[in-house]
């Protein structure tokens, strides 16, 4: 478990302040995917680093396993930072090395001899995938298995956490995908946290159980990821979300003025929603209905949709479609 009590980071520049943290509490429970998501400054990566403490909070406690790392020695701080591995955008590979010297890199970092580690970095290789890149360099890997190097590397030793600072924004929709498929496979078998920073409201849906996300230097929502998918409270959370239906109505649905018809967005929440009802709106009510713009996601294998319509009739005809729908269990009006 990692718990940030409290923990601000404010950097001073030539006058220049910047309140990077501010206040923040919060919580990753062990063996989750954990993600982070924010604009471009909102102090994700700040907040991350003061796990392996790259960042020393200006004031508050970050505790890992149990432990205030602020507090530690150089000594434990080395033994703390074995046991958080962590990737980069850039993957931070050693040019002038190859796949299994890089990886060899951080054995040798944790004090471990030669001839004790060739069967660990084979092990490794395999683990991400790379066993015939081994005496490659890192010039002649494509950006997927760059970071398939940098997650062996992570990995090397035996760490309780990976922490993942925007690990696929350099790569391809198919290798982010792949590489994602990796981290949660990692996650998985061996119970790794794993704490993910992104930007794409994707990354969050495909493998994270739970999101905070981060505004100038704050926390301003938190939970579990169906949760925040289906709920979401704040502006930017609801902007986030949106991202991923890739829902933008063309103009002249949304300027609509159209006596007696009007647009109706709702949402379809987990199974209970029920799946006829269009069917049932029509069949009911004898209305005309258009449908305009639709999508389901399976978000934690739970489906989440939602349906834009066009529907046409007299107020009073609305208004009883209006309360169809909020007797409807699953659905509501977005
Ligand atoms: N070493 C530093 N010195 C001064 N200011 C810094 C330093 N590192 C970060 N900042 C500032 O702290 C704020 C938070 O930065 P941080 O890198 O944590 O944001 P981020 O959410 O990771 O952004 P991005 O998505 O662009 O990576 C920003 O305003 C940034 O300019
Ligand atoms: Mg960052």
């Amino acid at each position: 478990m990692i718990e940030f009590i409290n923990v601000s980071k404010v950097y001073r520049k030539k006058g220049n302040v910047v309140h990077a943290l501010k206040d923040i509490y919060l919580t990753i429970p062990k063996g989750k995917i954990f993600g982070l998501i924010g604009y471009s400054g909102a102090g994700k990566s700040t907040l991350l680093r003061t796990i392996n403490l790259l960042e020393t909070p200006t004031s508050g406690k970050v505790i890992v396993n149990g432990q205030d790392v602020t507090t530690f020695n150089q000594s434990a701080l080395r033994k703390h930072r074995l046991n958080v591995g962590m990737i980069f955008q850039q993957f931070n590979l050693i040019h002038s090395k190859t796949v299994a010297e890089n990886i060899a890199f951080s054995l040798k970092a944790a004090g471990i001899k030669e001839k004790d580690y060739q069967g660990r970095i084979d092990e490794l290789l395999a683990l991400v995938g790379l066993t015939e890149r081994k005496n490659n360099y890192p010039k002649e890997l494509s950006g997927g298995q760059k970071q398939r190097v940098g997650i062996a590397r992570a990995l090397a030793n035996n760490p309780d956490i990976l922490l993942c600072d925007e690990a696929t924004s350099a790569l391809d929709p198919e290798t982010t995908k792949s590489i994602l498929d990796l981290i949660q496979n990692i996650n998985r078998q061996l119970g790794i946290t794993v704490v993910v920073i992104t930007h794409e409201m994707d990354v969050i849906k495909e493998i994270c159980d739970e999101v905070a996300v981060m505004d100038h230097g704050e926390i301003v929502e938190l939970g579990d990821v169906f949760t925040i998918f289906s709920n979401p409270k704040s502006s930017l959370t609801k902007h986030f979300v949106n991202e991923i239906y890739h829902l933008e109505l063309p103009e002249k649905y949304i300027n609509l003025q159209e006596p007696n018809k009007e647009i109706i967005t709702v949402k379809f929440i987990g199974d209970k929603a029920e799946t006829a009802f269009v069917n049932n709106l029509y069949k009911q009510f004898n209305c005309d209905i258009s449908i305009i713009q639709g999508r389901i996601e399976y978000i934690q294998n739970q489906p989440l949709g939602m349906l834009t319509f066009s529907v046409s009739g007299t107020n009073e005809e609305r208004q009883r479609i209006y309360e169809y729908i909020q007797a409807s269990e699953g659905i509501e009006v977005a």
